[in-house]
């Protein structure tokens, strides 16, 4: 019980990764502010937080808007009664098969549009949740902040470049929050996640199936595991559990000497 009834807001909280980090905050005794654009997804996962005898609520936010991050900070602080961790999970995967079938994106055919949808919900949505709560940690004097990033930030595919780039603006964001946080107490880190067999990383193996030079026309589940089990580690696949396990080392007293980093939780598929 690490984070006894220490309270938790995650976003993307009703997504594989969002939902891993719930469940292991409140095994941990912290209750959970389940936030995701789909609330009925927050919803599930809000119940299955309850179901380890710790409070969780569901709230609807769309973390690329300012007002919506601002309500669910409120929200979470008015229900919940106080804050002391956020958790920012919410991201988008930048695939678009359906518009360009069989075909990998690149620099030369990513849109506007992508682009702009990649980072707004990314980046952005990571700087106005981690800004909303700022008021609220500097008054408190403590709170922690934990970003996912991701591996992709340190090893950029062409095909990802609009995901990658937001990643390692997360990665960049999270050190310049860091370093002003740091005075009021308030420890600031990012986790880079390997590949993990989410919605959007289910998604990641059926786009290489279709699409890639070396995986094209190999079943997407054959690629996924060749991906995770070509780390040097040979580790057994990666979980959301994973994920949750490192945000909550975080999150907790044991990593107050760890500021400003991004720490990689892959599996060995990537050193720095
Ligand atoms: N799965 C992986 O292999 C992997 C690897 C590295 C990093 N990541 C990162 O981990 C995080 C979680 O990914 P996941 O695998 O759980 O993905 P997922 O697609 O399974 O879940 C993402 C969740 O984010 C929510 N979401 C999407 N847009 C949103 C918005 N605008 N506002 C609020 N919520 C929104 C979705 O509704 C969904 O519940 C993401 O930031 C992702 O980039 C994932």
């Amino acid at each position: 019980m690490r984070l006894k009834d220490k309270v938790a807001v995650v976003t993307g909280g009703g997504g594989g990764l969002g939902e891993g980090i719930s469940l292991c905050l409140a095994r941990e005794g912290a209750h959970v502010v389940v936030s995701d654009a789909k609330l009925e997804t927050a919803e599930k996962v809000a119940a299955r937080v309850r179901e380890k005898g710790v409070k969780a609520i569901a709230i609807q936010t769309d973390v690329r808007f300012s007002d919506q991050c601002q309500n669910m900070i409120d929200t979470a602080l008015r229900e919940m009664g106080g804050l002391d961790i956020l958790v920012c999970s919410a991201g988008v995967g930048g695939y678009a098969p359906d518009r360009e079938p069989g075909k990998l994106l690149n620099i030369e055919n990513i849109t506007d549009e992508d682009w702009d949808t990649v980072i707004d919900v990314n980046l952005k949505g990571v700087f106005l949740c981690n800004r909303a709560i700022i008021p609220h940690f500097k008054k408190q004097r403590s709170g922690k902040i934990i970003n996912i990033a991701s591996i992709g930030a340190r090893m950029p595919l062409d095909f990802l470049a609009h995901y990658d780039t937001s990643k390692a603006g997360v990665i960049a964001l999270t050190q310049a929050v860091a370093m002003h946080m740091a005075r009021y107490n308030v420890n600031v880190n990012s986790v880079c996640p390997g590949l993990i067999k989410t919605e959007m990383g289910a998604n990641m193996g059926k786009l290489l199936s279709e699409s890639h030079p070396v995986f094209r026309g190999m079943n997407p589940d054959d690629i996924f595991n060749t991906l995770v089990t070509n780390s040097v580690r040979k580790r057994t696949p990666q979980t959301a559990e994973d994920i949750g396990n490192a945000v909550v080392f975080l999150a907790s007293e044991e990593g107050k000497q760890i500021v400003g980093q991004g720490l990689n939780v892959c599996g060995g598929m990537y050193f720095s």
